[in-house]
């Protein structure tokens, strides 16, 4: 899924996950996970082996967390996930088709409000008290105004939670980026973004902290970017990710998270339990919530949610 044309990566093209890696994935990782998040640039389910990952992390009974277009989930799997404690998060970015079909491409409103309208029918038959499924929103100039429709539509569908995202540019300079990324206007989405959340607080849909708007509050002066300072006034920015979870690339490159480039290790080369016991794992770990912490983690919002 592209926001608009995107003119600086017109081959943009995403790596499916190989059996060979996932077979290791499955043996080695799997046993010891709670939860697995399926991710990525395309859409998930697309991906050959994305089926098999299912039946694998839902017959260890374990749960799932994805996103996705909700365009081409098979009806069988989309009841078996409602009735485990899984999270569904939705992409959309207009809460008319006018707006999300101008700015999501390929991917159009009518389809998705079929989709949400399918597993409330679903919910309602029989949904596990854990599941829950969610909306996930890039705010652009475009829909900022829709942010509050968009908590209305939730409500209407049974959904429960929204992500409002930043539409992030990653760099991109073409005319469609431009117009509309609000990356350095937070003064035009937080009034959106607080209304949305009221609304919210009414009708019982959690309408989750938007990252940057978070940074913004609370560090008005300096922006988002802040000196990775570990206390930031409020509250302690201690990173446990390096302990709790990992994230592995589809060519079986282990990383601490998806924001830190650095490798761990490669468990093409190397056992996970040796990578997660390795001297880089745990250089990282006497680093993370110290002064000396790597240059990303100074800047890393993913911990302010922590
Ligand atoms: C990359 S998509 C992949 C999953 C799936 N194909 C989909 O459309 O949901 C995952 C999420 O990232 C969001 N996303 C994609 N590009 C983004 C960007 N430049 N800024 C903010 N969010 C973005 C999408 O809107 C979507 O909710
Ligand atoms: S602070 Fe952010 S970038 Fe650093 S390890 Fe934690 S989640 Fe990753």
């Amino acid at each position: 899924m592209v926001h608009g044309p995107d003119v600086t990566r017109p081959e943009a093209r995403y790596e499916d996950m190989s059996p060979e890696v996932y077979d290791r994935v499955k043996r080695q990782l799997l046993p010891w996970v709670q939860t697995v998040t399926l991710t990525g640039g395309g859409e998930p389910f697309l991906a050959p082996v994305f089926y098999q990952m299912l039946d694998d992390v839902l017959g260890a009974g374990k749960s799932v967390e994805v996103v996705t277009n909700g365009t081409i989930i098979r009806p069988d799997y989309l009841e078996r996930l409602v009735g485990t404690p899984s999270t569904l998060e939705v992409s959309l970015d207009g809460a008319t088709a006018e707006v999300n079909d101008r700015i999501r491409l390929g991917v159009k409103f009518d389809r998705v409000m079929e989709f949400l309208e399918t597993v409330r029918e679903i919910m309602r038959r029989s949904a596990h008290p854990g599941f829950t499924v969610g909306i996930r929103w890039a705010v652009t100039r475009s829909n900022v105004q829709q942010m509050l429709d968009c908590v209305e539509l939730a409500h209407r569908y049974g959904v429960r939670q929204i992500a409002f995202e930043n539409f992030d540019t990653f760099g991109r300079s073409d005319e469609f980026a431009r117009q509309e990324s609000l990356e350095a206007q937070p003064s035009e989405v937080l009034p959106h973004w607080k209304q949305a959340y009221d609304r919210g607080l009414q009708v019982g849909v959690a309408v989750l902290p938007m990252r940057l708007v978070d940074a913004w509050i609370r560090q008005p002066e300096e922006g988002s970017r802040r000196a990775g300072a570990l206390l930031d006034g409020q509250r302690i920015r201690h990173c446990p990710l390096p302990w709790w979870s990992v994230y592995v690339e589809v060519d079986g490159t282990i990383k601490a998270c998806c924001r830190l480039p650095a490798p761990m290790g490669d468990l093409r080369q190397s056992s996970f339990r040796e990578i997660w016991n390795g001297p880089t794992y745990r250089l990282l770990r006497s680093l993370v919530n110290t002064p000396s912490m790597p240059e990303e983690c100074r800047t890393c919002s993913i911990v302010q949610r922590f």
